[in-house]
């Protein structure tokens, strides 16, 4: 019986960490909270408008027919994502889709989500795809059309278009409403205000000028 007694709330405790493994964004409490954008004061997500409201216009969208445009930035790509203002019927349901375009060679550089993991799929080209755990092994594969990949939560991950010509195209599912999201280069490097030269010079093992060249390069 005493262990009975003690063992139970261990396995509550246990079964509650098992669970809270897989769960994305707080539920929804009704069948829909369509973003209210009009509204400026902050809540835990956006705010939603009357349901009486609520119209087939509030649950689609063509945010992601075009492609974005790879040349705005050095690394060849361009994330278009679903959200509260584009798609404000996604509020609260703790999911965005994300259409990501590649030009020839161009780079998704290592990023991360810090909250959400993210499916993707090729539809178009062919893209090496791979992520860092936190051992630091990293898993890649090479993807063709129809083929997906996951890329657990918070982890660091990156695509590379490997066709040197074609422009790639995927997209990926990420399982919040808002999964945040570093570039680890330009987050260290191009920081607004820059972290402090010795931290960055030791962090790297590199030197002043070497310092400067990756600030100039990546836009700090
Ligand atoms: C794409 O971005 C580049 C660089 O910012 C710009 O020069 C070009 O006009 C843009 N192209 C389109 C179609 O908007």
């Amino acid at each position: 019986m005493r262990t009975h007694f003690h063992s139970l709330p261990l396995l509550l405790f246990t079964l509650s960490l098992l669970l809270g493994q897989s769960k994305p964004d707080p539920d929804p409490i009704q069948d829909y909270c369509i973003a209210d954008n009009t509204n400026t004061f902050f809540i835990n997500g956006v705010p939603c408008i009357n349901p009486k409201q609520a119209s087939s216009s509030h649950f689609v969208t063509s945010a992601l027919s075009k492609s974005g445009n790879t040349s705005s930035n050095k690394f060849g790509f361009s994330v278009t994502s679903t959200n509260t203002v584009n798609l404000p019927g996604l509020n609260t349901l703790g999911l965005v889709l994300v259409r990501v375009d590649i030009e020839g060679n161009g780079i998704v550089p290592p990023h991360s989500h810090p909250r959400a993991s993210e499916v993707t799929t090729c539809l178009k080209g062919q893209l090496l795809v791979g992520f860092i755990d936190t051992m630091n092994r990293v898993f890649t594969q090479n993807l063709k059309p129809g083929e997906s990949f996951v890329f657990p939560k918070g982890l660091i991950h990156f695509l590379f278009n490997r066709d040197s010509k074609q422009p790639a195209l995927a997209l990926s599912g990420l399982n919040s409403q808002n999964p945040g999201v570093q570039l680890a280069s330009v987050a260290t490097f191009a920081s607004k205000p820059p972290i402090p030269d010795p931290i960055l010079k030791k962090a790297f093992q590199i030197s002043d000028k070497e310092l400067d060249m990756m600030r100039r390069n990546l836009g700090g």
